[in-house]
C-alpha cells in the first residue's frame, strides 16, 4: 500500500519533509533547488532532486544490506522516499579521508593531501549559527547529544566511510569527505537524512574530476550535467 503523502511538516534548502497517513512515517521530497554557503548561492538545476533521490535510496540500500541500517524504508516515487519518522539529533558527523573544503579553511591546510587515517568532525546542525564546529565535550554538556549517541554516530560513520569508500572507488571515484545526520528512532540512533553529491566530495581518480556540488560552489561547470554523469556511473548509461 502506498502511504498519502500529506501537509507539508518541514521545508529545507533542498528537501521537503511530509507527513503521510502513518503518524510513524514521513515522506522525504528531493527538490531541484542547490544552495552553497548556507543560502548566500542559490540555484535550480534540472534534475538534481530525481538524481540525489535516487542515489540516496541506491547508497542506503547497499549500506542497510551490508548491516548499516538508515530511516529510509524505500523509493516511492522519482524524488520521493518513505522513511520512519526520527527525531533528528542536531550534530552533523562529517568524515574526511583526504583534506578539502573548510577543513584546509580552517587550519590553512593544503587540499587534496590524504589523511593517514579518517577523520571525523562534528558540527552543530543550526543555519542561524552556519553549523559550527563542535567537540564532543560541547556536544554532551549542552545536551545537543548523549555522549552514547555520539559514540554510536561515530562507529557508524567510519563504517559508512569504508562501505561508500569501496563503493564509489569500484567507480573510480575517491570519496574525499561527506556528511552524515543521524535520527533517534525507538531508543536507538540510525542514519537519517541523505547520502548524496550535495554533501560529499567526489573526484574522479586520476583526473581529479568534481562529481560533487562544488561544482556549483566554486562555479566549475555544470551541476546539472555533473550529476547526470554520476548517475549514469552508479546506474550505467542507459538511465542517464
Ligand atoms: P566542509 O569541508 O565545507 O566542512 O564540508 C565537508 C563535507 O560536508 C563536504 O562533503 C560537504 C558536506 N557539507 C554538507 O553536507 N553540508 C554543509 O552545510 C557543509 C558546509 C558541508
Ligand atoms: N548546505 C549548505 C547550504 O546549503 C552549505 C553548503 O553545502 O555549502 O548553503
Amino acid at each position: 500500500m502506498i502511504p498519502a503523502r500529506g501537509a507539508a511538516l518541514y521545508k529545507g534548502k533542498a528537501k521537503s519533509v511530509f507527513a503521510t497517513d502513518d503518524p510513524s512515517l514521513v515522506i522525504l521530497r528531493f527538490s531541484d533547488e542547490a544552495t552553497a554557503f548556507n543560502g548566500v548561492k542559490q540555484a535550480v538545476f534540472q534534475d538534481k532532486g530525481r538524481i540525489n533521490c535516487a542515489i540516496t535510496a541506491h547508497l542506503f540500500d547497499e549500506l542497510a544490506a551490508r548491516g548499516v541500517p538508515s530511516h529510509m524504508v524505500r523509493q516511492l516515487g522519482e524524488r520521493d522516499l518513505l522513511c520512519h519518522k526520527v527525531e533528528i539529533i542536531p550534530v552533523e558527523v562529517v568524515v574526511r579521508n583526504v583534506i578539502a573544503g573548510s577543513l584546509a579553511r580552517r587550519y590553512g591546510l593544503t587540499e587534496g593531501e590524504p589523511l593517514d587515517e579518517p577523520l571525523v568532525e562534528l558540527f552543530l546542525k543550526s543555519d542561524e549559527l552556519n553549523d559550527p564546529l563542535l567537540t564532543e565535550e560541547v556536544a554532551v554538556r549542552f545536551d545537543f547529544a548523549k555522549r552514547w549517541e555520539l559514540q554510536c554516530m561515530r562507529e557508524q560513520a567510519l563504517q559508512v566511510n569504508d562501505l561508500l569508500r569501496a563503493f564509489w572507488g569500484e567507480l573510480g571515484i575517491d570519496l574525499i569527505d561527506f556528511k552524515l545526520e543521524f535520527g533517534r528512532l525507538d531508543g536507538k540512533v540510525v542514519l537519517a537524512d541523505e547520502i548524496t553529491p550535495d554533501g560529499s566530495r567526489l573526484w574522479e581518480r586520476g583526473t581529479g574530476q568534481r562529481f560533487d556540488k562544488d561544482v556549483f560552489r566554486r562555479d566549475l561547470g555544470d551541476l546539472s550535467q555533473t550529476y547526470r554523469a554520476l548517475h549514469a556511473r552508479v546506474f550505467g548509461e542507459t538511465q542517464a
